[in-house]
């Protein structure tokens, strides 16, 4: 999906944009955010403008990438979330299709990530000749793990990934169809 956008009842998908890096800078460098992702907190809107540089890029190469996620009801940037590919030997995969999501924290707590997690799988199923879904969690983050397993994903093995710098125990999540 290279533009457009996707709608659930309470939420609405579309590409991250220039636009929404002063959104992204506030979700990165919060320590709350990033408690399970090597925490390391950005302090330097730069690097969400590099990041932006990336994710067209995915977008550009692989049709697809996260999307921002916007509230329907008050039109306000929640985060993002979506499918990823990743060309990263990862646990063993290689060339595979990752679902993750983030959110600012005054939207946790609402079933928004199962709601974007439920979407993006029906996209996937719709939209993608593919018939298998990955992601990874760290061990401790029991909201993600609790959205996928919500979402049919089945709990494997625990393995090390360092795909945030710091090096973090991880546990590998599949979906297949
Ligand atoms: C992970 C994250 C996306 C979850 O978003 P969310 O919209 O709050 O998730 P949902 O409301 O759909 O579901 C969360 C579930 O976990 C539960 N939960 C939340 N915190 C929990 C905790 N500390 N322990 C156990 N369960 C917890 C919630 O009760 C809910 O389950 P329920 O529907 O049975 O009540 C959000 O916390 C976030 O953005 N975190 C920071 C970034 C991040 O860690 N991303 C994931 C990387 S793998």
């Amino acid at each position: 999906m290279k533009s457009g956008s996707m709608h659930t009842s309470r939420l609405t998908f579309r590409p991250l944009l220039k636009s929404d890096a002063a959104n992204l800078f506030m979700m990165d460098a919060d320590p709350l955010v990033m408690r399970y992702l090597g925490n390391n907190p950005i302090n330097n809107i730069e690097e969400v403008y590099h990041y932006l540089e990336n994710i067209k890029q995915q977008y550009r190469n692989n049709g697809i990438g996260r999307w921002a996620v916007i509230e329907n009801e008050t039109n306000a940037f929640v985060g993002w979330a979506g499918i990823k590919f990743l060309d990263v030997l990862t646990n063993g995969h290689i060339n595979f299709y990752d679902i993750g999501y983030r959110f600012l924290p005054e939207f946790w707590g609402k079933g928004y990530a199962t709601e974007c997690t439920k979407a993006w799988i029906d996209y996937a199923k719709l939209n993608m000749n593919i018939h298998e879904l990955f992601a990874i969690t760290h061990i401790d983050n029991l909201a993600s793990q609790k959205v996928l397993k919500k979402c049919g994903f089945v709990q494997k093995n625990t393995f090390p990934d360092s795909t945030h710098g710091e090096e973090i125990d991880c546990i590998w999540f599949e979906l297949k169809w």
